[in-house]
């Protein structure tokens, strides 16, 4: 049998690591390719999406995190810190458990999932609110990892690129080859440009005979790379994503032109209905963020953008389970029935 063994292991001589890193890791990556039979319908093309939710924390951060909090610790560090929209936290409080280092940890007051909120405490990091967006967290951060001894690991920080781009190494050692396009969401733009590197390499490298259209989808209230100037005030259902001055931002273009690409921007309606189509119809619960790649492929296909017959892959950044509000939101409420299987039979619609 065979176990997989994290992705600094599986893919060791494309990562920055020597015999003297120590490898943090919860065994990350191998993650499913899941065809999707609906999204395939709808677009007459071949889709599979890439579920980053079954990663060890839920999200596709624990590629970035594995290797961050690893060199981190080569480097001799004794603390992290990162801004977050909750998952990045989630997975550095959890990879910074294993290596015995403290994480601290700077969200937007209010904007973070319930889910994300309880691993961050679970995991027993030291997490601050601050009173702005995700833009202001990352500005804080960056300074006090600059003037105090603690080792920032957001993704301005080349390792987690690294380690991120192991997801497009996944897809063609799934697939036999890039597909035509690839699709993600976009917040602060650090993982198109991740698995951008990791395509060409694979090209470059006679490992893969083309690279994909990269297609980067923003959510309308937080869309600074469509709208071409930062957002002061990100507005989005999509947390995880709420956005206003990507890091990333000069990277994501340069994916997006160099790949013959674009970078589009979708509603939280579309988002929502993405989200909801995921669950009901391909049995793949993701959270809002997540399912922008979705709700971004299918707005391109009505409105005819998308040619037939491609082999087309959509990233699903992270698990449902991370905010399943809007799972329970405008739902009915279950039915109580006492304790009685003609009663429940009845109620389920079983007698004919
Ligand atoms: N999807 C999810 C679920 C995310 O958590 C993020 C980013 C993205 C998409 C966008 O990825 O930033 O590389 O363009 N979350 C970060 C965080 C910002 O703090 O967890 P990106």
């Amino acid at each position: 049998t065979h176990q997989w063994r994290g992705l600094i292991e599986e893919y060791r001589d494309r990562l920055p690591v020597t015999e003297a890193t120590p490898v943090v890791t919860l065994l990350e990556g191998g993650t499913p390719l899941v065809p999707a039979q609906v999204l395939s319908e709808r677009t007459g093309c071949e889709v599979y999406l890439k579920v980053e939710g079954a990663n060890p924390t839920g999200s596709f951060k624990d590629r970035g995190m594995t290797m961050a909090i690893s060199k981190a610790k080569e480097a001799g560090a004794q603390a992290v810190i990162c801004a977050s929209t909750g998952n990045t936290s989630a997975s550095a409080a959890a990879y910074a458990v294993r290596a015995g280092m403290v994480c601290a940890v700077l969200v937007p007051q209010g904007k973070i999932a319930l889910g994300k909120m309880g691993q961050a405490l679970v995991h027993g990091s030291k997490i601050l609110q601050v009173d702005g967006n995700f833009d202001d967290c990352l500005t804080l951060a960056r300074e006090l990892s600059e003037n105090y001894p603690v080792a920032l690991v957001n993704s301005v920080n080349p390792v987690r690129i690294e380690g991120q781009k192991t997801a497009a190494f996944e897809i063609v050692d799934m697939l036999g080859d890039a597909p035509d396009i690839h699709v993600l969401p976009v917040g602060n733009a650090g993982n198109i440009t991740a698995y951008w590197k990791g395509y060409r390499e694979y090209a470059k490298d006679g490992l893969a005979t083309r690279t994909p259209r990269m297609w980067g989808f923003q959510a309308s209230g937080s869309a600074p790379i469509v709208d071409g100037a930062p957002v002061l005030k990100p507005q989005t259902i999509a947390t995880a994503i709420r956005i206003g001055n990507p890091a990333s931002w000069a990277f994501a273009e340069a994916a997006r032109d160099e790949s013959g690409g674009l970078i589009d921007k979708v509603t939280d309606r579309q988002i929502l209905s993405a989200y909801r189509l995921l669950a009901a119809q391909e049995g793949v619960f993701v959270e809002p963020a997540s399912a922008a790649s979705v709700a971004g492929l299918l707005a391109k296909a009505e409105a005819g953008l998308v040619d037939p017959g491609q082999r087309i892959v959509c990233t699903v950044t992270g698990n449902g389970l991370k905010d399943p509000d809007w799972a329970v939101a405008g739902a009915p409420q279950p039915q109580v029935v006492p304790i009685s299987a003609a009663a429940a039979a009845e109620r389920l619609g079983l007698l004919g």
